[in-house]
């Protein structure tokens, strides 16, 4: 291992440049090499990272001896070939979410991984910042009775041009994957996986969904009612409550930037939870992780589990049967 986790891009999208620049947070670690399709996405990556290497494609990246470990950032219809070319070549991967399209192919790039023994997780960042951990800790320690409902929403209107990612069904489009996801990764955090699961959706015109509506019945009685809408700017905030209180994460529940309210009993008066600050974007927080990961020899986080993913994936899987959201990858 290098004295600096040399880490590897590739695509060189929106979110690699928020990846890159919250890179230069983590101590050990460098942005060592950037790969695209074309030269040109890598040269705003230049002013970052004077000292990367450019690569124009992909295969040159997963190649170079020195590439300690990639991060995936390409659209979540392409994570299956991605991840497998980089196994395949023996790299470590952090792999953007969603990480596939459906629970076979993340089950295949796993196995993949494990014949390889080579690290792989995926980048469902917020589990790592500390608004995810402070809600975990509030909602587990009984402050609000048993938990009982969960009501998420996570709405905007896109614009082009990420508006070609986020309705191409190839490419994985539709709410569900792209933001819809941490509705769902929320509510299996804090209620676990649930007894029944009801869905319905509104269809773009691509096919995909344009919006979501997800009901989890458990049988103990909790409900978690889970919206995503690419129609309509929605507050984009989470409450679970309990017999004993209700704890709110305002906008945007899954960042780093959410303010966690607690509001007592029948109380309208709220605490606010004193939450750490948080430099840069949060994507540190799972970049240090990975190098820790790494510099112990694991090839699977403790924290961002496989059976996280899968999961996930799986709950996904039935939510989309129930809506009747397909991808052409369904079909093989
Ligand atoms: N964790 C988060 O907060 C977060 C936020 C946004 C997105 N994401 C995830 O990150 C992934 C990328 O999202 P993004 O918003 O960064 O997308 P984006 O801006 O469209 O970038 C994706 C990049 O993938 C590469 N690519 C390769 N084949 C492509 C194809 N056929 N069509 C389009 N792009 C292709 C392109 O880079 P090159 O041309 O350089 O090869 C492109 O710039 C998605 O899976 C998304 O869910 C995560």
């Amino acid at each position: 291992m290098n004295k600096k986790i040399r880490w590897g891009i590739l695509g060189a999208g929106r979110i690699a440049q928020k990846f890159a620049s919250d890179l230069k947070l983590v101590e050990d670690a460098e942005l060592f090499a950037i790969a695209s399709r074309g030269k040109a996405s890598t040269e705003i990556f230049a002013g970052l990272y004077p000292a990367a290497l450019q690569y124009d494609n992909y295969k040159a990246l997963v190649q170079n001896p020195e590439v300690d470990v990639i991060y995936i950032a390409t659209p979540h219809g392409l994570h299956y070939e991605h991840t497998m070319l980089c196994v395949q070549h023996g790299k470590a991967v952090l792999c953007e979410k969603a990480f596939a399209l459906n629970a076979r192919q993340a089950k295949e790039m796993i196995a993949a991984a494990q014949t390889q023994q080579v690290f792989l997780m995926e980048a469902l960042w917020s589990k790592f910042i500390p608004s995810w951990q402070k809600m975990m800790e509030m909602t587990g320690a009984g402050k609000l009775g048993e938990i009982k409902n969960v009501l998420i929403n996570f709405g905007f209107i896109p614009l082009e041009p990420v508006a070609d990612r986020l309705f191409n069904p190839a490419l994985g489009g539709g709410t569900l994957l792209d933001i819809g996801i941490y509705n769902v990764f929320y509510a299996l955090s804090v209620l676990g996986k649930p007894d029944h699961i009801e869905a319905r959706m509104t269809p773009a015109y691509t096919g995909v969904d344009e919006q979501c509506a997800i009901l989890f019945r458990y049988n103990n009685g909790a409900m978690a009612q889970l919206f995503s809408s690419y129609s309509t700017h929605l507050a984009t905030e989470a409450d679970i409550s309990g017999s004993k209180g209700r704890v709110r994460l305002t906008h945007r529940f899954y960042t780093p930037d959410t303010t966690i309210e607690f509001y007592p009993g029948r109380a309208d008066a709220k605490t606010v939870v004193p939450v750490q600050p948080t430099e840069g974007f949060g994507y540190h927080y799972e970049a240090r992780h990975v190098g820790e990961c790494l510099r112990k020899g694991l090839t699977e986080s403790p924290v961002m589990t496989h059976a996280d993913t899968l999961l996930l994936m799986e709950t996904m899987d039935e939510i989309r049967e129930k809506a009747g959201i397909r991808y052409p990858a369904d079909e093989i």
